[in-house]
């Protein structure tokens, strides 16, 4: 069958037609087309996503791009028609992002979805975003891919702008989040720490940008065991590190930069590098940590990173040299890290499947901004 999936939840509007088979115990996908668009040189002026911008560049976008897969899956331009009035051209299943994310965007995505579905007779499958994130590790940006036989239980570390949560799983949507954030997202901390020190957004590949090259400088110590003019040492704190539960704050930590940049006053390029270092390394050391504590608890067999911030090189690094080699550590390939509509359409089929292929009725499905898996 043919799947068409959207994605609208946060600040890039996707879609990707994708030919899928084999059920759930042997899922197999095709990328026939995938288009996207990021806002983020729209939204970079003020430091953050803008959710009704969001939305009206969704708006404007969605019917766009459908047209622009629907050229590439058939290998032919289509006759120009507007928007959901277009014909359907082989599509059995329409798979959309209901949450979490800001509403007014996931509303742009949810009711574009509800236009096609009627307009072509076919169903609609609600997609839970982080559910995606999850299944993201198997996905592919083009060609063909499985989703292979993999060792249960499963812990998954989910980091992106607005989540950083630990979810257990012995089978697939099973879901059991056993540690999530009390405040601030991994990736939110890194954008507003960015912010602080007049980084453009998104911050998060800007600061690691930055401490890369600090760290692969030579001077890459902490910054606690350097005496410097301006402070006489530091070291950022590794909030709740050492807590009994699997939770995360970084919104101390965040505070803690904030601290010192005015105690430093201005800052310099190397200091800025220097503090981009020591905050991804306190960020990474609790993710690790706490991904440690929780794997070790419940004997997991494979993990599973996933979200914008599972790109980030450090993390990637100190994760496998953490985890050992006697278990299986997933990565999405960088592509897939961020939001996209491939993991939505992988998530969309096997759901329907799961569903004994039944889908709920169209006209009842809503966004939910903070949704959780379960
Ligand atoms: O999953 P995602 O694309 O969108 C959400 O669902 O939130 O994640 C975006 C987040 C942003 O906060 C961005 O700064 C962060 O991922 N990010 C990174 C890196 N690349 C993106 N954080 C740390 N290091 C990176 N290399
Ligand atoms: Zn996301």
């Amino acid at each position: 069958m043919r799947i068409l999936s959207i994605e609208t939840s946060c600040d890039d509007t996707g879609i990707t037609i994708m030919e899928v088979k084999g059920g759930i115990k042997k899922p197999s996908f095709k990328i026939l087309a995938n288009v996207s668009n990021s806002q983020i040189k729209i939204h970079a002026p003020y430091g953050g996503v803008y959710p009704m911008l969001a939305k009206r560049e969704h708006i404007k976008n969605l019917p766009i791009l459908l047209e622009e897969v629907f050229k590439i899956s058939q290998g032919r331009p289509l006759r120009i028609q507007k928007g959901p009035t277009l014909r359907n051209l082989g599509i059995n299943l329409i798979a959309v992002t209901y949450g979490p994310g800001l509403e007014p965007a996931l509303w742009s995505g949810i009711i574009f979805a509800k236009e096609l579905a009627k307009k072509w007779k076919i169903s609609l499958i609600p997609v839970n975003h982080m559910e995606g994130h999850i299944l993201s590790v198997f996905g592919k940006p083009k060609g063909k891919f499985t989703i292979p036989k993999i060792n249960f239980p499963v812990l998954s570390l989910l980091v992106s702008g607005g989540h950083t949560e630990l979810i257990l799983f012995k089978n697939w949507m099973q879901y059991k989040i056993i540690g999530e954030t009390l405040d601030d997202a991994a990736g939110e901390a890194f954008d507003k720490v960015a912010r602080m020190m007049n980084l453009p957004y998104p911050g998060g590949p800007q600061i690691s940008k930055l401490a890369e090259k600090e760290r692969n400088c030579g001077e890459g110590r902490p910054l606690g065991i350097q005496k410097g003019p301006t402070f006489s040492s530091f070291v950022l704190p590794r909030p709740i590190l050492h807590s009994k539960n699997f939770d995360f704050s970084f919104s101390g930590l965040k505070t803690a930069v904030l601290y010192l940049i005015k105690k430093i006053g201005t800052l310099d390029e190397k200091t800025k590098a220097k503090i981009a270092l020591e905050f991804e390394n306190a960020v990474v050391d609790v993710l690790i940590h706490k991904t440690i504590k929780a794997k070790e608890k419940y004997k997991v067999k494979t993990i599973i990173v996933g979200g914008g911030v599972a790109c980030n090189k450090h993390l990637q690094r100190e994760m496998k040299k953490a985890m050992g080699k006697n278990i299986a550590l997933l990565f999405p390939e960088n592509k897939l890290t961020g939001d996209n509509s491939i993991m939505i359409g992988m998530a969309g089929y096997l759901n329907y499947i799961k569903n004994n292929k039944k889908t709920r009725k169209t006209f009842n499905i809503k966004a939910k901004g903070n949704l959780r898996l379960k």
